[in-house]
């Protein structure tokens, strides 16, 4: 497979936030040159002659909407192509159908409790196997490498512990070898704050559940990619395998791509401030998040990155119940599952996202029951640190601290 040249396909506009709101939303395409794209419903669409069609035959290989989203997304992520699924999920299984019985993959060791599912309890079922390293240590995945590894598969940060892994590295040590694909999970920093592409991964993927669309009322997925053979493949497993996401939720994604860059800044300075805050907490054991200075890829993550998403994890002094008190507390952040959208949500990993995985392997990596992952919002700060002193003085007694 001929690779990516690693440069970005660049539309006319060449900023982000023009990018976001323009690219692919052309009124021009519309007959009635419509501002906002139309939420085009159809399912099938008028043949001029058997096979002479107007660039759409049937929703499931192609949408105007899906188009609109998929064009404008691709644009963000620097990309040739990008092809858009029911969930973030499904663009996860129609990446690992690329690969053929017999095929490895090299997963990092801490990624969304689904992804770990998925590699080891069903595509391991396909003949597919996978061993899970730790790629923050390029020499790691440089070990784990066999010729039977097909794909590399990372999460950066990773979730819930918010490790950064070295994507250029990465790359430097895959594409040593011929076809093995680097796959990055960019859902929790979204197109804004980093480029896979750019750092010379093969694939781009997202839950756009989360920031992409940034609203909490899509689940959807994308993959952006440069190389034409491997947009080939993925474009006919997108129509084969048939989770294509509903002309209405692109036309919602597309909406929340506007607001990505202000959205995004907006989450760093709260979660800054709100990892900051819990850093100094003594009813706080131990704060992770990539933007403080403490953080063990503080550097690599200003080198790699363009700012930090909401995402802060931490561990609570004392145990589970005090970990349950806590989020029971909770008056203004929402205790729920998922990430990335505009309200502040928290949860626990160990019972929550990540219960799927094995104990021990949870263990190994921190997934422990005092630790607690918070997707911080776009509220107002004060109001933010308020609610988490009150859940804290509630869940933390001073015998502890
Ligand atoms: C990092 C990450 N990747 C993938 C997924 C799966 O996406 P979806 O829920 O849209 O299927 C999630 C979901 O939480 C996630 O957090």
């Amino acid at each position: 497979m001929e690779r990516a040249p690693g440069k970005s396909f660049l539309p006319p506009f060449r900023h982000f936030a023009t990018q976001a709101i323009h690219v692919g939303q052309e009124p021009e395409q519309w007959r009635s040159r419509a501002v906002v794209p139309p939420i085009c419903l159809s399912a099938t669409f008028k043949q001029r002659a058997p096979g002479k069609h107007a660039g759409f035959e049937y929703s499931r290989c192609g949408n105007p909407s899906r188009n609109c989203l998929e064009k404008a997304v691709a644009a963000l992520d620097g990309a040739k192509y990008c092809l858009a699924y029911a969930s973030g999920s499904a663009a996860t299984v129609n990446i690992a159908h690329l690969l053929k019985a017999g095929d490895t993959i090299i997963c990092t060791d801490d990624v969304y409790g689904g992804t770990n599912e998925y590699f080891r309890r069903i595509a391991s079922e396909m003949g597919l196997k996978t061993v899970f390293v730790d790629c923050t240590k390029l020499e790691n995945l440089e070990a784990a490498i066999t010729p039977e590894t097909k794909l590399v598969w990372i999460e950066t940060p990773s979730n819930p512990t918010l490790k950064v892994i070295d994507i250029q590295g990465c790359a430097d040590v895959v594409h040593k070898h011929k076809d093995i694909l680097l796959a990055v999970d960019n859902t929790f920093m979204s197109a804004y704050f980093q480029r896979p592409l750019s750092l010379g991964a093969d694939i781009c993927m997202y839950s756009a559940t989360k920031y992409m669309n940034g609203h909490t009322d899509v689940v959807m997925g994308l993959v952006s990619v440069n190389d034409d053979s491997l947009h080939e493949r993925l474009r006919f497993l997108q129509y084969s395998l048939g989770a294509v996401p509903s002309p209405f939720d692109c036309y919602l994604c597309s909406r929340g791509l506007k607001t990505l860059p202000i959205r995004m800044k907006q989450h760093f300075n709260n979660a800054l401030a709100v990892a900051q805050y819990l850093d100094s907490d003594p009813r706080v054991e131990k704060v992770i998040f990539p933007g403080l200075p403490s953080h063990p890829q503080y550097e690599l993550m200003k080198r790699q990155c363009m700012g930090c998403p909401g995402m802060v994890s931490f561990y609570i002094k004392g145990n589970l119940e005090h970990a349950s008190k806590f989020l029971r507390s909770l008056k203004l952040f929402t205790l729920a599952d998922s990430l990335g959208g505009y309200e502040s949500l928290a949860e626990h990993p160990a019972i929550m996202t990540h219960a799927s995985v094995p104990k021990e392997a949870r263990e190994a990596l921190g997934i422990s029951d005092t630790l607690i992952r918070m997707s911080i919002g776009l509220e107002d700060l004060e109001d933010l640190l308020e609610d988490l002193d009150q859940a804290l003085k509630a869940a933390v007694s001073h015998s502890i601290v």
